[in-house]
Protein backbone atom coordinates (compact mmCIF):
# COMPACT_ATOMS: atom_id res chain seq x y z
CA UNK A 1 0.00 0.00 0.00
CA UNK A 2 1.15 3.58 -0.83
CA UNK A 3 2.48 6.16 1.94
CA UNK A 4 -0.89 8.44 1.19
CA UNK A 5 -3.45 5.46 1.26
CA UNK A 6 -2.10 4.47 4.37
CA UNK A 7 -2.06 8.34 5.41
CA UNK A 8 -5.79 8.29 3.89
CA UNK A 9 -7.20 5.44 5.90
CA UNK A 10 -5.37 6.70 9.61
CA UNK A 11 -7.14 9.94 9.14
CA UNK A 12 -9.99 7.82 8.01
CA UNK A 13 -10.82 5.87 10.57
CA UNK A 14 -9.66 8.75 13.37
CA UNK A 15 -12.57 11.50 12.06
CA UNK A 16 -15.51 9.00 10.46
CA UNK A 17 -17.64 6.29 11.75
CA UNK A 18 -18.57 3.43 8.81
CA UNK A 19 -22.29 4.04 8.54
CA UNK A 20 -24.60 1.33 6.83
CA UNK A 21 -27.05 2.11 4.15
CA UNK A 22 -30.26 0.94 5.17
CA UNK A 23 -31.94 2.15 1.48
CA UNK A 24 -31.17 3.49 -1.54
CA UNK A 25 -33.59 5.36 -3.39
CA UNK A 26 -33.59 6.60 -6.70
CA UNK A 27 -35.08 10.51 -6.84
CA UNK A 28 -34.34 11.37 -10.68
CA UNK A 29 -32.37 9.13 -13.38
CA UNK A 30 -29.43 11.00 -12.16
CA UNK A 31 -29.82 11.29 -8.19
CA UNK A 32 -29.96 8.95 -5.66
CA UNK A 33 -30.61 9.06 -1.75
CA UNK A 34 -28.95 7.04 0.95
CA UNK A 35 -30.41 6.25 4.11
CA UNK A 36 -28.10 5.53 6.59
CA UNK A 37 -28.75 3.24 9.84
CA UNK A 38 -26.86 5.19 12.68
CA UNK A 39 -25.48 2.91 15.35
CA UNK A 40 -27.41 2.78 18.75
CA UNK A 41 -23.57 4.00 20.49
CA UNK A 42 -23.10 6.59 17.89
CA UNK A 43 -26.42 8.42 17.57
CA UNK A 44 -24.84 11.59 19.61
CA UNK A 45 -21.92 12.04 17.36
CA UNK A 46 -24.83 12.36 14.40
CA UNK A 47 -27.32 14.44 15.88
CA UNK A 48 -27.19 17.48 13.81
CA UNK A 49 -28.74 20.94 12.69
CA UNK A 50 -30.73 21.38 9.70
CA UNK A 51 -28.51 22.20 6.65
CA UNK A 52 -26.04 20.62 7.67
CA UNK A 53 -23.60 18.42 5.79
CA UNK A 54 -21.36 15.22 5.96
CA UNK A 55 -17.90 14.01 4.24
CA UNK A 56 -17.40 10.67 2.90
CA UNK A 57 -14.09 9.36 2.76
CA UNK A 58 -14.00 6.76 -0.27
CA UNK A 59 -11.90 4.55 -1.95
CA UNK A 60 -12.55 3.88 -5.61
CA UNK A 61 -10.16 1.56 -7.36
CA UNK A 62 -6.47 2.76 -6.15
CA UNK A 63 -7.89 6.84 -5.65
CA UNK A 64 -8.66 7.89 -1.91
CA UNK A 65 -11.16 10.43 -1.91
CA UNK A 66 -13.36 13.00 0.51
CA UNK A 67 -16.61 14.37 -0.87
CA UNK A 68 -18.95 16.57 1.04
CA UNK A 69 -23.09 16.18 0.93
CA UNK A 70 -25.56 17.91 2.76
CA UNK A 71 -28.32 16.04 4.37
CA UNK A 72 -31.76 16.44 3.03
CA UNK A 73 -33.48 15.33 6.55
CA UNK A 74 -34.42 17.97 9.44
CA UNK A 75 -33.81 16.80 12.74
CA UNK A 76 -37.50 18.00 13.99
CA UNK A 77 -39.31 16.94 11.07
CA UNK A 78 -37.32 13.31 9.84
CA UNK A 79 -36.24 10.43 11.93
CA UNK A 80 -34.10 9.31 9.65
CA UNK A 81 -30.14 10.46 8.68
CA UNK A 82 -30.32 10.62 4.68
CA UNK A 83 -27.97 12.64 1.66
CA UNK A 84 -28.96 12.53 -1.90
CA UNK A 85 -26.40 12.73 -4.84
CA UNK A 86 -26.64 13.73 -8.02
CA UNK A 87 -24.41 12.51 -10.23
CA UNK A 88 -21.48 14.75 -11.86
CA UNK A 89 -20.73 14.07 -15.57
CA UNK A 90 -17.33 12.12 -14.91
CA UNK A 91 -17.36 12.69 -11.72
CA UNK A 92 -15.57 9.69 -9.68
CA UNK A 93 -17.22 10.50 -6.22
CA UNK A 94 -21.18 10.89 -7.35
CA UNK A 95 -20.91 8.52 -9.76
CA UNK A 96 -19.22 5.50 -7.65
CA UNK A 97 -22.23 6.07 -5.12
CA UNK A 98 -24.56 5.97 -7.56
CA UNK A 99 -22.66 3.20 -9.57
CA UNK A 100 -21.57 0.74 -7.22
CA UNK A 101 -22.90 1.29 -3.84
CA UNK A 102 -26.20 -0.24 -2.67
CA UNK A 103 -28.54 -0.74 0.47
CA UNK A 104 -26.39 -2.92 2.75
CA UNK A 105 -22.89 -1.35 2.39
CA UNK A 106 -20.86 0.57 4.70
CA UNK A 107 -19.74 4.06 4.13
CA UNK A 108 -16.97 5.96 6.21
CA UNK A 109 -18.89 9.07 7.08
CA UNK A 110 -18.04 12.18 9.46
CA UNK A 111 -20.01 13.44 12.11
CA UNK A 112 -22.41 16.33 10.43
CA UNK A 113 -20.67 19.56 10.30
CA UNK A 114 -21.75 23.51 9.02
CA UNK A 115 -23.53 26.29 9.59
CA UNK A 116 -25.49 26.67 6.63
CA UNK A 117 -28.68 27.06 9.02
CA UNK A 118 -29.37 30.51 11.12
CA UNK A 119 -33.12 30.19 12.70
CA UNK A 120 -34.51 33.49 13.30
CA UNK A 121 -36.49 34.44 16.25
CA UNK A 122 -39.86 32.25 16.71
CA UNK A 123 -42.96 33.39 16.59
CA UNK A 124 -41.56 36.65 14.66
CA UNK A 125 -44.17 35.96 11.19
CA UNK A 126 -40.42 35.38 9.56
CA UNK A 127 -40.80 34.73 5.96
CA UNK A 128 -38.03 32.60 4.49
CA UNK A 129 -37.55 32.42 1.03
CA UNK A 130 -35.48 29.26 -0.72
CA UNK A 131 -33.61 29.57 -3.91
CA UNK A 132 -32.25 25.85 -4.87
CA UNK A 133 -31.00 24.61 -8.68
CA UNK A 134 -30.38 20.98 -8.79
CA UNK A 135 -28.23 19.05 -5.94
CA UNK A 136 -28.86 22.55 -4.65
CA UNK A 137 -32.24 21.34 -3.22
CA UNK A 138 -30.59 19.18 -0.18
CA UNK A 139 -29.72 21.94 2.23
CA UNK A 140 -32.36 23.99 1.65
CA UNK A 141 -35.02 20.83 1.83
CA UNK A 142 -33.67 20.23 5.35
CA UNK A 143 -33.78 23.54 6.25
CA UNK A 144 -37.61 24.12 4.55
CA UNK A 145 -38.38 21.61 6.80
CA UNK A 146 -36.82 22.55 10.00
CA UNK A 147 -38.35 25.85 10.02
CA UNK A 148 -41.64 25.24 9.19
CA UNK A 149 -41.85 22.65 11.95
CA UNK A 150 -40.49 24.55 14.67
CA UNK A 151 -42.16 27.64 14.09
CA UNK A 152 -45.59 28.16 13.07
CA UNK A 153 -45.92 31.10 12.39
CA UNK A 154 -42.84 31.39 10.00
CA UNK A 155 -44.25 31.16 6.13
CA UNK A 156 -41.74 29.63 3.59
CA UNK A 157 -41.16 29.81 -0.35
CA UNK A 158 -39.38 28.04 -2.44
CA UNK A 159 -38.52 28.96 -6.34
CA UNK A 160 -36.81 25.41 -7.32
CA UNK A 161 -34.67 25.12 -10.71
CA UNK A 162 -34.63 22.36 -13.24
CA UNK A 163 -33.80 21.03 -16.69
CA UNK A 164 -37.28 19.34 -17.00
CA UNK A 165 -39.78 17.40 -14.39
CA UNK A 166 -38.32 14.63 -14.53
CA UNK A 167 -34.97 16.15 -12.72
CA UNK A 168 -37.02 17.66 -9.93
CA UNK A 169 -35.41 15.91 -7.06
CA UNK A 170 -38.11 14.81 -4.25
CA UNK A 171 -41.12 15.81 -6.74
CA UNK A 172 -43.46 13.88 -4.97
CA UNK A 173 -42.19 14.87 -1.77
CA UNK A 174 -42.11 18.05 -2.26
CA UNK A 175 -45.82 17.94 -2.88
CA UNK A 176 -46.61 16.16 -0.15
CA UNK A 177 -44.49 18.63 2.03
CA UNK A 178 -46.96 21.43 0.59
CA UNK A 179 -49.92 19.66 1.37
CA UNK A 180 -48.88 18.97 4.91
CA UNK A 181 -48.20 22.76 5.67
CA UNK A 182 -50.81 24.36 3.26
CA UNK A 183 -50.56 27.84 2.99
CA UNK A 184 -47.65 28.29 4.74
CA UNK A 185 -45.32 26.83 1.99
CA UNK A 186 -45.17 27.98 -1.73
CA UNK A 187 -43.62 26.34 -3.85
CA UNK A 188 -42.81 27.37 -7.57
CA UNK A 189 -40.56 25.24 -10.34
CA UNK A 190 -38.71 26.96 -12.89
CA UNK A 191 -37.73 24.38 -16.16
CA UNK A 192 -35.42 25.43 -18.42
CA UNK A 193 -36.02 22.90 -20.75
CA UNK A 194 -39.41 21.53 -19.59
CA UNK A 195 -40.83 18.31 -21.58
CA UNK A 196 -44.86 19.76 -21.20
CA UNK A 197 -45.60 23.18 -22.26
CA UNK A 198 -44.86 25.43 -19.01
CA UNK A 199 -45.71 28.95 -17.60
CA UNK A 200 -42.32 29.02 -16.50
CA UNK A 201 -40.05 27.85 -18.93
CA UNK A 202 -36.82 29.03 -19.40
CA UNK A 203 -33.85 29.89 -17.26
CA UNK A 204 -34.16 30.69 -13.66
CA UNK A 205 -32.92 34.42 -14.12
CA UNK A 206 -32.53 37.74 -11.98
CA UNK A 207 -36.16 38.93 -13.75
CA UNK A 208 -37.60 35.86 -12.32
CA UNK A 209 -36.49 35.78 -9.37
CA UNK A 210 -37.73 39.35 -8.95
CA UNK A 211 -41.23 37.90 -10.03
CA UNK A 212 -40.96 35.32 -7.26
CA UNK A 213 -40.40 38.37 -5.05
CA UNK A 214 -42.84 40.76 -5.97
CA UNK A 215 -45.41 38.00 -5.71
CA UNK A 216 -44.43 36.58 -2.28
CA UNK A 217 -42.41 39.42 0.05
CA UNK A 218 -44.57 41.04 1.76
CA UNK A 219 -42.54 41.11 5.33
CA UNK A 220 -39.45 42.88 6.77
CA UNK A 221 -38.47 40.03 8.42
CA UNK A 222 -37.06 37.84 5.65
CA UNK A 223 -34.00 35.16 5.54
CA UNK A 224 -33.30 33.54 2.04
CA UNK A 225 -31.27 30.22 1.56
CA UNK A 226 -29.19 29.54 -1.77
CA UNK A 227 -27.62 27.14 -2.86
CA UNK A 228 -27.37 26.14 -6.74
CA UNK A 229 -24.33 27.16 -9.31
CA UNK A 230 -23.00 30.56 -8.69
CA UNK A 231 -24.46 32.07 -11.44
CA UNK A 232 -27.99 31.35 -9.98
CA UNK A 233 -26.81 32.24 -6.41
CA UNK A 234 -25.59 35.47 -7.75
CA UNK A 235 -28.67 36.46 -9.51
CA UNK A 236 -31.05 35.10 -6.62
CA UNK A 237 -28.76 37.81 -4.36
CA UNK A 238 -28.60 40.40 -6.59
CA UNK A 239 -32.49 40.38 -6.91
CA UNK A 240 -32.97 39.77 -3.05
CA UNK A 241 -31.15 43.16 -2.34
CA UNK A 242 -32.92 45.15 -5.33
CA UNK A 243 -36.18 44.30 -2.46
CA UNK A 244 -34.41 45.33 0.61
CA UNK A 245 -33.36 41.89 1.69
CA UNK A 246 -29.90 42.88 3.55
CA UNK A 247 -26.51 40.83 2.93
CA UNK A 248 -26.64 39.08 6.22
CA UNK A 249 -29.81 37.91 5.87
CA UNK A 250 -28.82 36.25 2.55
CA UNK A 251 -27.26 32.79 3.18
CA UNK A 252 -25.43 31.06 0.72
CA UNK A 253 -23.79 27.48 0.38
CA UNK A 254 -21.83 26.40 -2.64
CA UNK A 255 -21.20 22.48 -3.34
CA UNK A 256 -18.43 23.59 -6.45
CA UNK A 257 -15.04 23.84 -4.12
CA UNK A 258 -12.68 24.55 -7.18
CA UNK A 259 -12.56 27.96 -10.08
CA UNK A 260 -12.18 26.49 -13.54
CA UNK A 261 -8.34 26.42 -14.21
CA UNK A 262 -7.98 29.47 -16.53
CA UNK A 263 -9.59 31.73 -13.97
CA UNK A 264 -6.97 30.54 -11.43
CA UNK A 265 -4.20 30.94 -13.57
CA UNK A 266 -4.57 34.53 -13.88
CA UNK A 267 -5.67 34.76 -10.53
CA UNK A 268 -2.86 32.88 -8.54
CA UNK A 269 0.50 33.92 -7.40
CA UNK A 270 3.49 32.83 -9.50
CA UNK A 271 3.95 29.65 -8.71
CA UNK A 272 8.13 29.36 -9.25
CA UNK A 273 9.15 25.62 -9.63
CA UNK A 274 5.49 24.27 -7.54
CA UNK A 275 3.20 23.25 -9.38
CA UNK A 276 -0.33 25.37 -7.69
CA UNK A 277 -1.26 28.45 -5.85
CA UNK A 278 1.72 29.74 -3.72
CA UNK A 279 0.47 31.65 -0.14
CA UNK A 280 2.53 33.54 2.26
CA UNK A 281 6.12 34.64 1.50
CA UNK A 282 6.87 34.23 -2.43
CA UNK A 283 10.40 34.77 -1.95
CA UNK A 284 11.08 31.75 0.22
CA UNK A 285 13.13 29.13 -1.19
CA UNK A 286 10.87 26.11 -1.87
CA UNK A 287 12.12 23.18 0.77
CA UNK A 288 10.26 20.08 2.18
CA UNK A 289 10.47 21.01 5.63
CA UNK A 290 9.84 18.26 8.50
CA UNK A 291 8.22 20.91 10.86
CA UNK A 292 6.06 23.96 11.10
CA UNK A 293 4.88 25.86 13.97
CA UNK A 294 1.21 26.49 14.35
CA UNK A 295 -0.72 29.31 16.05
CA UNK A 296 -3.88 27.75 17.46
CA UNK A 297 -6.37 28.86 20.23
CA UNK A 298 -3.56 30.92 21.56
CA UNK A 299 -1.22 28.47 22.24
CA UNK A 300 1.91 28.07 19.40
CA UNK A 301 2.63 24.93 18.93
CA UNK A 302 5.47 22.89 16.62
CA UNK A 303 4.61 19.93 15.10
CA UNK A 304 5.91 17.34 12.56
CA UNK A 305 4.78 17.91 8.85
CA UNK A 306 4.98 15.50 5.80
CA UNK A 307 5.48 17.70 3.19
CA UNK A 308 2.77 15.40 0.62
CA UNK A 309 0.11 16.01 3.16
CA UNK A 310 -2.05 18.51 4.05
CA UNK A 311 -1.16 21.00 7.13
CA UNK A 312 -4.22 20.57 8.73
CA UNK A 313 -4.03 16.63 8.29
CA UNK A 314 -0.28 16.90 9.66
CA UNK A 315 -1.51 18.77 12.96
CA UNK A 316 -4.33 16.37 13.34
CA UNK A 317 -2.01 13.41 12.99
CA UNK A 318 0.52 15.36 15.61
CA UNK A 319 -2.39 15.45 18.28
CA UNK A 320 -3.77 19.14 17.66
CA UNK A 321 -6.90 20.83 17.78
CA UNK A 322 -6.88 22.43 14.60
CA UNK A 323 -10.39 24.01 13.65
CA UNK A 324 -11.58 22.55 10.53
CA UNK A 325 -14.81 21.07 8.87
CA UNK A 326 -14.94 19.88 5.22
CA UNK A 327 -12.07 18.76 4.55
CA UNK A 328 -13.17 19.59 1.57
CA UNK A 329 -12.05 22.60 0.88
CA UNK A 330 -15.66 23.92 0.38
CA UNK A 331 -16.38 25.95 4.54
CA UNK A 332 -13.19 27.89 5.00
CA UNK A 333 -13.36 26.92 8.33
CA UNK A 334 -9.80 26.01 8.44
CA UNK A 335 -8.52 28.77 7.36
CA UNK A 336 -5.41 30.43 8.36
CA UNK A 337 -3.12 33.37 7.88
CA UNK A 338 0.83 32.05 6.81
CA UNK A 339 2.53 34.67 8.60
CA UNK A 340 5.91 33.69 7.85
CA UNK A 341 7.45 31.19 4.89
CA UNK A 342 4.97 30.05 2.25
CA UNK A 343 2.71 27.04 1.26
CA UNK A 344 0.65 25.63 -1.81
CA UNK A 345 -2.44 24.73 -2.69
CA UNK A 346 -2.92 22.94 -5.71
CA UNK A 347 -5.89 25.13 -7.11
CA UNK A 348 -7.38 28.36 -5.68
CA UNK A 349 -10.44 26.66 -4.28
CA UNK A 350 -13.03 28.70 -2.88
CA UNK A 351 -10.27 31.77 -1.55
CA UNK A 352 -10.68 35.42 -3.06
CA UNK A 353 -7.87 37.20 -4.18
CA UNK A 354 -8.03 39.19 -1.51
CA UNK A 355 -7.66 35.90 0.84
CA UNK A 356 -4.50 34.82 -1.12
CA UNK A 357 -2.91 38.50 -0.83
CA UNK A 358 -3.41 38.75 2.53
CA UNK A 359 -1.72 35.14 2.93
CA UNK A 360 -5.15 33.07 4.26
CA UNK A 361 -4.56 29.74 3.17
CA UNK A 362 -7.15 26.70 3.43
CA UNK A 363 -4.99 24.07 5.39
CA UNK A 364 -6.89 21.43 4.35
CA UNK A 365 -5.84 22.28 1.01
CA UNK A 366 -2.37 23.52 1.44
CA UNK A 367 1.04 21.56 2.23
CA UNK A 368 3.95 23.52 3.29
CA UNK A 369 6.45 24.60 0.69
CA UNK A 370 9.24 26.47 2.73
CA UNK A 371 11.57 26.15 5.90
CA UNK A 372 10.25 28.47 8.62
CA UNK A 373 6.52 28.30 8.14
CA UNK A 374 4.24 30.04 10.94
CA UNK A 375 0.61 29.65 10.42
CA UNK A 376 -2.19 31.70 12.62
CA UNK A 377 -5.81 30.42 13.35
CA UNK A 378 -6.23 33.13 15.47
CA UNK A 379 -5.67 36.42 13.95
CA UNK A 380 -6.98 36.26 10.26
C1 LIG B 1 -20.70 21.46 1.65
C2 LIG B 1 -21.02 20.66 0.40
C3 LIG B 1 -22.23 19.99 0.32
C4 LIG B 1 -22.53 19.26 -0.84
N1 LIG B 1 -23.74 18.62 -0.91
C5 LIG B 1 -24.05 17.92 -2.02
C6 LIG B 1 -25.32 17.26 -2.11
O1 LIG B 1 -26.14 17.29 -1.21
N2 LIG B 1 -25.57 16.54 -3.24
C7 LIG B 1 -24.68 16.47 -4.28
O2 LIG B 1 -24.97 15.80 -5.28
N3 LIG B 1 -23.47 17.10 -4.22
C8 LIG B 1 -23.14 17.81 -3.11
N4 LIG B 1 -21.92 18.43 -3.03
C9 LIG B 1 -20.95 18.25 -4.12
C10 LIG B 1 -20.14 16.97 -3.86
O3 LIG B 1 -19.32 17.11 -2.71
C11 LIG B 1 -19.19 16.61 -5.02
O4 LIG B 1 -18.41 17.74 -5.31
C12 LIG B 1 -19.94 16.17 -6.24
O5 LIG B 1 -20.68 14.98 -5.95
C13 LIG B 1 -18.96 15.87 -7.40
O6 LIG B 1 -18.00 14.96 -6.94
P1 LIG B 1 -17.35 13.93 -7.95
O7 LIG B 1 -16.30 13.20 -7.19
O8 LIG B 1 -18.40 13.11 -8.60
O9 LIG B 1 -16.73 14.86 -9.05
P2 LIG B 1 -15.18 15.19 -9.23
O10 LIG B 1 -14.48 13.96 -9.70
O11 LIG B 1 -14.70 15.88 -8.00
O12 LIG B 1 -15.26 16.29 -10.36
C14 LIG B 1 -15.52 15.98 -11.73
C15 LIG B 1 -15.79 17.25 -12.51
O13 LIG B 1 -17.04 17.83 -12.11
C16 LIG B 1 -16.89 19.20 -11.67
N5 LIG B 1 -17.80 19.32 -10.51
C17 LIG B 1 -17.52 18.95 -9.23
N6 LIG B 1 -18.60 19.19 -8.44
C18 LIG B 1 -19.56 19.67 -9.23
C19 LIG B 1 -20.92 20.06 -8.98
N7 LIG B 1 -21.49 20.01 -7.75
N8 LIG B 1 -21.63 20.52 -10.05
C20 LIG B 1 -21.07 20.57 -11.29
N9 LIG B 1 -19.79 20.20 -11.57
C21 LIG B 1 -19.05 19.77 -10.57
C22 LIG B 1 -15.45 19.31 -11.29
O14 LIG B 1 -14.99 20.65 -11.45
C23 LIG B 1 -14.76 18.36 -12.28
O15 LIG B 1 -14.57 18.98 -13.52
C24 LIG B 1 -21.61 19.18 -1.90
C25 LIG B 1 -20.38 19.84 -1.79
C26 LIG B 1 -20.09 20.57 -0.67
C27 LIG B 1 -18.78 21.27 -0.59
S1 LIG C 1 -12.05 22.26 6.31
FE1 LIG C 1 -13.53 23.12 4.98
S2 LIG C 1 -12.27 24.33 3.64
FE2 LIG C 1 -10.86 23.30 4.87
Amino acid sequence: MSESAERFLELRDKLTIPLKVAEKIQETPDAYSFRFDIPADQKGKFQYRAGQFVTLFLSVGDKHIRRSYSLCTSPSHDSHFQITVKQVEGGLGSNYLANQINSGDSIYVTPPQGTFFQQLERGQDAQYFFFAAGSGITPVFSIMKETLTTDPSAKAFLLFANRDEDHIIYKDLLAEIQQKFGDRLTLEHQLSQPKQPSDNAGRCDETRVKKFLEAHKTSDNVQAYLCGPDGFMDCSASALKQFGVSEDRIRTESFVTVIPAEAAATESAPAEELDGVVIGDLSAPTTKPSKIKAIINGQSVEVDVDPEISILESLINAGQNPPYSCMDGACMACMAKVTSGKVVQDDHGILTDENVEAAETLTCQARPASDNIVIDYDNL
